[in-house]
């Protein structure tokens, strides 16, 4: 299913097709390379990424949703990769975000703290609030990962919860509402660690 790329002013948002994703876990990156025109690490594919596959399969319908590589244009190499972890609406948000959809990224170790996640994840909310209408973003993000907390600070997240991830342990849910009211859950404390929502649940699809 073709799915255009976001085009920000750096990057190029390209969807991950099943083959890029299946050329990437097999570490055929010279055929991933190919399909997303850019060079493509070694080994970025992980766990997460054969997850994605499994919905893709599943409901092609997702593509625009999923992964995308975040490709620097002025060199034609994928950096990193941005994306929901499903389409707006899903169940597992429904008391939290109603729907809202969850974001996830990655900018490998190389070309970190150059602005490059905060401009690919500003980009591609834009996007969905605006082709799509949807006002409520959620990140979920272990307390140890400073550099997460501060992306999603500066990005105007507010926490509203915590959750155990059954693989990722502990972690804080925060949100962020685009031309929308915030969430019936949240607490006074939110945006503050301690108080708020907190469970365990099959929060992370
Ligand atoms: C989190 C991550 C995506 C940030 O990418 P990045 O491109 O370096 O982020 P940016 O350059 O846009 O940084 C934006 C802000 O985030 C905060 N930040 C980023 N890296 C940080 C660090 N190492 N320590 C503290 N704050 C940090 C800062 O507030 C920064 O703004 P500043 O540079 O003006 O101070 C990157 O570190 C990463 O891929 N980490 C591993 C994967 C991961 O943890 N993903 C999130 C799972 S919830």
């Amino acid at each position: 299913m073709h799915t255009d790329p976001i085009c920000t002013n750096r990057f190029d948002l390209v969807p991950m097709t099943p083959a890029f994703l299946e050329a990437s876990l097999c570490g055929d990156r010279d055929q991933a390379g190919r399909l997303i025109a850019a060079i493509v690490p070694e080994d970025w594919a992980n766990e997460g990424a054969r997850r994605r596959l499994a919905q893709l399969r599943q409901d092609p319908t997702l593509q625009a949703w999923l992964l995308r590589a975040v490709v620097l244009r002025s060199e034609s190499r994928m950096v990193g990769h941005i994306g929901f972890h499903a389409r707006p609406g899903e169940k597992y948000l429904d008391e939290l975000a109603p729907g809202g959809v969850e974001l996830g990224y990655t900018i490998f170790d190389k070309w970190r703290r150059r602005g490059y996640a905060s401009e690919a994840a500003e980009s591609l909310m834009d996007w969905a609030h605006r082709v799509h209408g949807v006002t409520r973003f959620v990140v979920s993000i272990s307390p140890t990962n400073l550099a997460s907390l501060g992306l999603a600070r500066g990005l105007g997240f507010r926490r509203i919860g915590s959750h155990v991830d059954a693989e990722d342990g502990p972690e804080d849910i925060f949100e962020r509402c685009l031309g929308g009211q915030p969430s019936p859950k949240q607490s006074p404390g939110a945006g503050q660690r301690g108080g708020a929502t907190s469970g365990t649940s099959g929060w992370k699809l």
